[in-house]
């Protein structure tokens, strides 16, 4: 009984999702034109523009640090940029006001210390307008087999009820541990997807990997696919849907 409400519910939300009136990408699959307004945010945490690094850091033996070119890119922002390449969308950093230390034992206390006193860092000031994403991909490294509690933060702050929120993350091995399931519950979307896990050896050629599991939700690189239309390939066990 449970998982017939699920499939009503989720295709009630579909129906709902589909017929409200997308910018972009997400309208209904009718062939129609898509708009150039991205209604797609990307956000995401990164150690790599969270933390104290020193001015030498050698990125080479840093798990956290993707150089690419002239350029260093945290490991999760170097996957929120292959899905901004793909998708479009607007990218966004989470920054806490206080840095985090460079230190991985350090920090591994430091997130520990947070996750059991449920402490939400403070962000930095930011301009985003939530108000004119439908859909939400949501980025982090995975701490503690969770997401960090910055995003938490993030989540807690930015009012994502309504959207469909898609999650991705990186990571040393050991997967997306339960942060799916924490990004579902603190963003209150209408819509959670469970997302992709990138190993972060991984990362750096991890474009095929990204350009399949977009298709695969329905948002390709072309924009004409459409999030809703191609819900139908997941069985309700796949979302966490929301009422
Ligand atoms: C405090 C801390 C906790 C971590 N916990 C996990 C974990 O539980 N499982 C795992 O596979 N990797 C874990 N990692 C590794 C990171 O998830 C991984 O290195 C990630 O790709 C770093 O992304 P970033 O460069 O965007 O910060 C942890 C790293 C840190 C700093």
């Amino acid at each position: 009984m449970r998982k017939i409400l699920s499939v009503l519910l989720v295709s009630l939300l579909i129906f709902s999702f589909a017929s409200c009136g997308s910018e972009k990408n997400i309208s209904q699959g009718s062939g129609e034109e898509n708009t150039e307004i991205s209604n797609i945010l990307i956000v995401y945490f990164s150690r790599w523009g969270n933390t104290d690094y020193p001015d030498d850091v050698d990125a080479t033996t840093s798990a956290s640090i993707v150089p690419d070119g002239d350029g260093r890119y945290g490991t999760t922002e170097y996957i929120a940029n292959m899905i901004a390449d793909e998708v479009g969308g607007d990218l966004h950093l989470i920054e806490t006001v206080m840095p985090y230390t460079a230190d991985f034992d350090e920090l591994r206390d430091v997130n520990h210390g947070e996750m059991e006193r449920n402490y939400l860092p403070g962000l930095k000031e930011s301009n985003l307008d939530i108000a004119g994403y439908e859909v939400v991909f949501v980025g982090y490294p995975v701490w503690a087999t969770d997401v960090p509690q910055a995003v938490l933060s993030f989540l807690n702050e930015y009012d994502l009820s309504g959207k469909t929120v898609i999650p991705f993350c990186t990571h040393d091995g050991y997967g997306a541990g339960h942060s799916y399931q924490t990004v579902a519950d603190a963003s209150r979307a209408a819509v959670s997807l469970d997302g992709i896990a990138i190993e972060a050896k991984d990362v750096p050629g991890a474009q095929d990997t990204v350009s399949d599991w977009l298709a695969d939700i329905g948002i390709s690189g072309s924009q004409e696919q459409d999030v809703a239309r191609n819900k139908s390939i997941f069985s309700a066990d796949d979302f966490h849907v929301r009422i």
